[in-house]
């Protein structure tokens, strides 16, 4: 088996592959790291076959879908997952095949309705089941105390106290442990009575975690999150610098358009000389009035340098083609001591 364990802010994914056959699968995957597990599964001769998220996350993004429109495999879930976008749902009992190695689906609900776990060889993949000194929480959408119970306490706990578990989170940089010794030292599980364990999970007044709505809604929704809007723009568009715009508004003549996409307000409190106003919310419903020439050379900018470059990548979408984005903001700007302009257009 080749097994690689990946980790990113307390989120653990895996790579784990037959040898023999050169296929693999990625549990879990997280959406920083997708160069990452290409390059991993490219270095290790492994085509990825199936992209496996062990139950809906509401705490980080799913690369799943990136992955599946990249390598043009299919995203499996349990049976009952809400996503829409999953190719293969699995159901209690059955397995996936990848070469000579076998996953076996084991639905564990409790921390979400559609959580399961994945048997291979000597190890388990816990999800959010179970975690190295504690379970997954349940009071997110679709958990339940009393399941998690029976699918601790009455299947996974039952598995052979030697097999390792690699758990979905882990904070304190831990890779994995065993059955066994959860048994013995996971301070929640020495709850045993249905009554006591349901009781502490209810009572565990847990942060919510950062991301959930933005989380949830992309997990469940196949949307994009906002950093993956921020990321693909930044990819369609070329930024100018602060200093190179600073250079290029000294010159006696330049057909540079410069245009601010903050709101009028800030427009008015200072701007970079010479700058146009359209605010982001207008820019399709004035472009045309306001930038007939689509060759023109046009710099977008606004106060932190993310809205810019959305504006950038939407110019460039309608045929703007010497569209650039500032690299960095009016903030940035004004922090470097460059002029300032006030007032009304
Ligand atoms: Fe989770």
């Amino acid at each position: 088996m080749i097994f690689e364990q990946f980790a990113a802010g307390g989120c653990q994914s895996y790579l784990v592959g037959c040898e023999k056959h050169c296929v693999a699968v990625l549990i879990d995957p997280e959406i920083s790291l997708v160069d990452r597990y290409t390059a991993a599964a490219a270095r290790d001769g492994l085509r990825i076959l199936y992209l496996i998220d062990t139950h809906t996350h509401a705490d980080h993004f799913s690369a799943t879908q990136q992955l599946a429109k990249r390598l043009s495999v299919p995203i499996v879930m349990y049976r009952s997952s809400p996503a829409p976008f999953v190719n293969l749902r699995l159901d209690d009992g059955e397995m996936l095949a990848v070469g000579d190695l076998r996953f076996k689906v084991m639905h564990t609900p409790g921390h979400t309705k559609d959580s399961m776990c994945l048997l291979v060889e000597d190890r388990v993949f816990s999800g959010d089941t179970l975690l190295i000194g504690g379970t997954g929480r349940t009071d997110l959408p679709s958990g339940d105390p009393d399941e998690l119970y029976d699918s601790l306490f009455n299947r996974l706990l039952l598995l052979d106290p030697a097999t390792k578990v690699y758990p979905a989170h882990d904070y304190q940089g831990r890779s994995h442990t065993t059955i066994g010794a959860e048994l013995t030292s996971n301070p929640r599980l020495q709850r045993r009575k249905r009554e006591e364990f349901v009781t502490m999970m209810r009572n565990l007044e847990l942060n919510m975690p950062t991301h959930l709505t933005e989380a949830l809604r992309t997990n469940m929704s196949g949307g994009k999150s906002v950093a993956q809007m921020l990321t693909e723009a930044s990819e369609a568009v070329p930024f100018m610098s602060l200093e190179e715009l600073k250079a290029q508004c000294e010159l006696p003549a330049n057909n540079l358009i410069i245009l601010d996409v903050r709101e009028r307000d800030a427009y008015q409190q200072g701007h970079i000389p010479g700058a146009r106003l359209l605010p982001r919310g207008q820019l399709e419903l004035r472009v045309n009035e306001d930038l007939p020439d689509p060759t023109q050379r046009i710099l977008v900018y606004c106060e932190l340098g993310r809205i810019s470059t959305l504006a950038t990548a939407t110019l460039r979408q309608m045929g703007f083609d010497r569209a650039t984005a500032l690299d960095g903001g009016m903030k940035s700007w004004r922090e470097a001591g460059y002029p300032v302009q006030s007032g009304i257009e």
